[in-house]
């Protein structure tokens, strides 16, 4: 199995070559609903989702990112279906996380603005690798019992110290033309990663050699951050288009010696 590479394929075909247990860990954005026609590529889910669960070492985790789309009214819904079916084929549904987008493209109509997608964490068996992202976090108080007044009374010492929280599981992220990548060449792809979500995602769930997939790899945010977090990668993109999108992106950081 060649690693390094985004497979020009069906992620079928590339994981129908993985043995099984050989993967540490998958992010992937699907195509869902049809909200986007990717070259007119369709997926096969309950197939693919089987075959994720095959090829993830035990205490492996996927991170599904997905939304639903309004058909006739009504969102689709296809988000909680899909993760009710990973769970009945054997995952745990580790944690319902959310992508919130601080600056969505705006909505019409009689609704609010849609501003986030599921991040589901869906593992196989307990998470092997958890690093969680923290943030510093200031307590007042009052602590530390000095002396005893002449009253009797008990003198206790004000503080303020910072100690280090896990952060929430909304991770907040801003969009865009120049934001989610600086990149160029990966805006000729429809549905790109901000760059930060991959990057705090991989450094949560794995450690240094981990080997990664993407099995919807687009414009090779996953592949180029896995890299630059000194992590091992494989790929799929069933759309020649877009694995030249991404190989055009991963050779500007070849060039630069940051990307072998
Ligand atoms: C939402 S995009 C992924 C974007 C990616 N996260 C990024 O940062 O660029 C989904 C991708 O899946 C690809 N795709 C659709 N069906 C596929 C399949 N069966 N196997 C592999 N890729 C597929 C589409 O061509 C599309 O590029």
């Amino acid at each position: 199995m060649e690693i390094g590479k985004i497979h020009n394929e069906n992620c079928l075909s590339t994981m129908g070559n993985m043995p099984n247990n050989y993967i540490n860990f998958i992010i992937t954005s699907p195509p869902y609903d049809d909200i986007r026609n990717y070259n007119g590529y369709r997926f096969e889910f309950e197939k693919i989702a089987k075959e994720l669960y095959r090829v993830l070492k035990e205490g492996g985790v996927i991170i599904w990112v997905v939304g639903d789309s309004t058909i006739n009214g009504s969102e689709s819904g296809t988000s909680f279906q899909q993760a009710l079916y990973f769970k009945e084929i054997g995952f745990r549904l580790h944690d319902t996380m959310i992508y919130y987008k601080n600056n969505p493209m705006p909505q019409t109509g009689n609704r609010y603005h849609q501003h986030f997608e599921y991040m589901f964490a869906l593992s196989k068996g307990s998470p092997k690798t958890f690093n969680p992202i923290t943030e510093p976090t200031k307590y007042k108080g009052l602590a530390n019992m000095k002396n005893r007044g002449q009253s009797g009374s008990l003198d206790y010492e004000k503080v303020e110290r910072t100690k280090e929280k896990k952060v929430g599981n909304v991770f907040f992220y801003s969009i865009g033309g120049g934001i989610s990548t600086k990149d160029k060449a990966a805006y000729n792809h429809p549905a790109i990663f901000p760059e930060k979500l991959v990057a705090d995602q991989i450094s949560t769930w794995t450690n240094e050699e981990d080997l990664v997939y993407d099995p919807f790899m687009g414009s090779g945010t996953t592949a180029k951050i896995s890299h630059l977090l000194n992590r091992k990668w494989i790929g799929s993109e069933i759309s020649q288009e877009y694995v030249d999108i991404a190989n055009k992106r991963l050779n500007m950081y070849r060039t630069n010696n940051l990307f072998t």
